[in-house]
């Protein structure tokens, strides 16, 4: 069963008696674990209060294109980059003219243009509106463009005719929605995908380590399970819950971490960890005490730790390989020095100087580099790149 975990879902309302529906449409939604944000047209709120919306959905509630408020909070286009879909529930047949139009005159509209994310339509209107043959060019125009349409139903209509033209139920628009996200592109596959950063420990209370968040892989562990692979995580220390049908293996170690990666067999197996460099050559058993009193230092002996992706990589029947180069100067021509060095067949390059970007942010933009090319990928938010990424390690991988 599909989830909408951590989605970002963008709710659009436009004026229609099924907008009542909106309400129950909300729980559903949450129910399968999205985020809910509402923008209405001004012609929903005759149907439906804005409160109401806003008290289900637990957010603001959007109405108004040049409110000077909200585009200090969160304007039109950070709505628009907000949103993993924009859903349209209810969709009149005169917003489906606007969308096929292009036209930007509200704020529903706008946000329409500017979103870069899938768009996915529950139609409702009357019978008769819904067959005219206005509404179904205007809606095949939009389905060649890429959007989802989720019914009609048939069956009595509030103006009292029969047909075509009732918005499907929130419970079934649920559903349909949590299964855009599932794009099948790997499915069958096992995929394994190491996030996070290790602790290497130098006695019982203190450790070496970084400041990996695991985002970025907990992102692409995401995306994959929803491709249909088969994903396990093997995960470093992290505030990060486990995303929907991932198989998490929590380590702490490198050599942890090592250890797990090969006991898992794996036809992709993606290095997004940030794995400690070298640790304590040995583990003290009791708290080392205060040192060096007179010097006012002290030394550790570290040693390197093994390279998991590179051990990965030169097995005799090695996966599909991908690793990640965090770099801060020369980021390409390192990155492919790593691809050949390391044997891998993808490197996710990124510049970890940039603030906007990369360690502990939200967002991210790598450059995706192979034996035959390399693609920047511009900034956005971890889950939408993870399932760009995804999209072509499971071209390449084929
Ligand atoms: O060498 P560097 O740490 O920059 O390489 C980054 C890539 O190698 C990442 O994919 C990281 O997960 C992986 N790596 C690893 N084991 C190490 C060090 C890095 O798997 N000991």
């Amino acid at each position: 069963m599909s989830s909408l975990i951590n989605k970002h879902v963008l709710l659009g309302v436009s004026g229609g008696i099924a907008a009542y529906k909106s309400a129950e449409l909300i729980r559903r939604l949450k129910d399968l674990g999205a985020d809910v944000r509402v923008v209405m047209t001004s012609a929903a709120q005759e149907f439906i209060t804005p409160l109401t919306l806003q008290a289900l959905s637990g957010n603001p509630v959007y109405t108004e294109l040049l409110d000077p408020e909200a585009e200090a909070g969160m304007g039109h286009i950070e709505l628009a980059r907000w949103a993993d879909i924009f859903f349209i529930a209810p969709c009149t047949a005169d917003l489906i003219a606007r969308l096929a139009l292009g036209q930007g005159n509200d704020l529903l509209t706008t946000i329409a243009l500017a979103c870069q994310a899938p768009l996915a339509l529950a139609p409702a209107m009357n019978q008769a509106m819904w067959s005219h043959a206005a509404t179904q060019d205007n809606l095949a125009l939009l389905i060649n463009r890429g959007a989802k349409v989720f019914g009609p139903d048939s069956g009595s209509q509030a103006c009292g005719d029969t047909g075509f033209g009732r918005m499907s139920e929130p419970a079934v628009l649920a559903t349909q929605l949590s299964e855009c996200f599932s794009s099948g592109l790997l499915s069958g596959l096992n995929v394994v995908i190491t996030a996070g950063p290790t602790r290497e420990a130098i006695d019982p209370v203190r450790y070496i380590s970084n400041h990996s968040s695991g985002k970025m892989g907990y992102a692409l562990a995401q995306a994959c399970a929803e491709a249909g692979a088969r994903t396990r995580l093997i995960s470093g220390p992290t505030q990060l819950s486990c995303p929907a049908n991932v198989e998490r293996i929590d380590v702490t170690s490198a050599q942890e971490m090592l250890d797990a990666a090969l006991a898992c067999k794996a036809d992709i197996f993606i290095g997004a960890a940030a794995v400690a460099d070298y640790r304590p050559e040995t583990i003290a058993e009791q708290k080392i005490k205060k040192q060096g009193a007179d010097t006012g230092t002290t030394t550790l002996t570290l040693v390197q730790n093994p390279d998991i992706i590179a051990t990965i990589a030169s097995d005799i029947n090695k996966p599909f390989v991908v690793g990640f180069a965090a770099e801060t100067e020369n980021v390409v021509s390192y990155a492919r020095s790593k691809l050949i060095k390391k044997r891998l067949d993808l490197v996710i390059a990124n510049d970890v100087s940039r603030q906007d970007i990369g360690f502990n942010s939200d967002d991210n933009a790598v450059t995706l580099i192979s034996a035959t090319g390399e693609e920047y990928l511009e900034p956005r938010s971890k889950y939408q790149l993870a399932l760009e990424l995804v999209r072509r390690i499971a071209i390449a991988y084929r």
